[in-house]
């Protein structure tokens, strides 16, 4: 796999003197769909703006298929199809004929067959001639991505693209967000829905207050995820774990009063009934036990823990 856009240190810092990024580094292979996770105010917009060409970056660099986004402005921004967050359009404008402009601002000559194909694949073919201001929230959103690809971008970004949308809606953007994919379109969306992420993503870039937390594969992400803890409170505290329960990875609580065993709610067995009985066999007794979930919270902050640590 190559990197269609890598992005080494990035930083911004707004006039008035805010760091929105804190030294930002990303690979983004071709092809791949990568889902920048991040909450609000997190710096997801900035990234991509920055990349886009829209803001300036204050610092590092980056490259679209190759290309500095500074020195070689456009030709990077050739290669991007942007889908931003606001709803902008032009409402006394036909669909076809809005699409067709955006195609023209990158003097790029006329196409029709290539803009009744964007428009068949998102089903607005038929809404064509419509207004843009008769269209439904959904519908909308689709012109804006039919736009962002009349230039025939390698890469597609959609930032926030089911944000404030219902449940279909959003499937229906998966949908079309998968179908691009197979087309060899790369695509990079942000969302601050696990789901989302979950849902589209081979890949997942964490990001918060300005920095990238981790940037891993979708399915060992979720596995992490899945991790649960049981908690299991003795009736008398022990001194160690009983060497009968050496098999499973069970941790003493430092008064001695508590095991804590870890398990993948994915797995095929958890191995709870089995320690159970084990419990028994070693005589320990129990006073309560309880099971906790591993959020997605817990493990951004183990995350930054880790990180002020080393
Ligand atoms: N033009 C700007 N001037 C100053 N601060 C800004 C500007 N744009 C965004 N910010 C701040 O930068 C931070 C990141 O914003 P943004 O990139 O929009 O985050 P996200 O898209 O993840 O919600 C926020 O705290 C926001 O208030
Ligand atoms: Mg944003």
């Amino acid at each position: 796999m190559t990197a269609i856009v890598s992005v080494k240190d990035l930083r911004k810092v707004y006039d008035g003197g805010f760091e929105a990024l804190k030294g930002v580094t990303l690979e983004i292979e071709e092809g791949e769909i990568l889902a920048l996770l991040g909450p609000n105010g997190a710096g997801k917009t900035t990234l991509i703006s920055a990349l886009c060409g829209i803001t300036v970056p204050t610092g590092g660099s980056a490259t679209v298929g190759g290309y500095d986004i500074i020195e070689s402005y456009r030709d990077t921004r050739r290669l991007i199809g942007l889908v931003p967050q606001d709803l902008s359009l032009e409402p006394f404008e036909k669909v076809i004929t809005s699409v067709r402009l955006s195609r023209g601002l990158f003097g790029l000559r006329r196409d029709e067959a290539l803009i009744e194909d964007i428009l068949r694949r998102l089903s607005l073919w038929d809404k064509r001639n419509d207004q843009i201001k008769t269209l439904s929230g959904g519908m909308k959103r689709r012109v804006l991505i039919a736009k962002a690809l009349s230039h025939e971008p390698r890469v597609l970004f959609l930032d926030e693209p089911t944000a404030g949308v219902d449940v279909e809606l959003r499937r229906d953007m998966w949908e079309i967000v998968a179908d691009l994919k197979t087309q060899g379109v790369t695509i990079i969306l942000t969302t601050h829905y696990i789901e989302e992420a979950e849902a589209i993503a081979d890949r997942i870039g964490v990001i918060t207050d300005g920095q990238i937390l981790l940037v891993q594969d979708t399915a060992t992400l979720m596995r992490q995820m899945g991790r649960k803890e049981l908690r299991i409170d003795l009736k008398t505290p022990v001194e160690a774990v009983p060497p009968v329960l050496g098999g499973y990875d069970l941790q003493l609580t430092a008064d001695g009063a508590a095991l804590s065993y870890s398990y993948d709610t994915n797995a095929d067995g958890t191995g709870i009934t089995a320690l159970l009985g084990d419990l028994a066999k070693a005589g320990l007794a129990l006073a309560d036990i309880h099971t906790k979930q591993s959020s997605l919270e817990e493990i951004f902050v183990g995350l930054v823990h880790k990180e002020d640590a080393s």
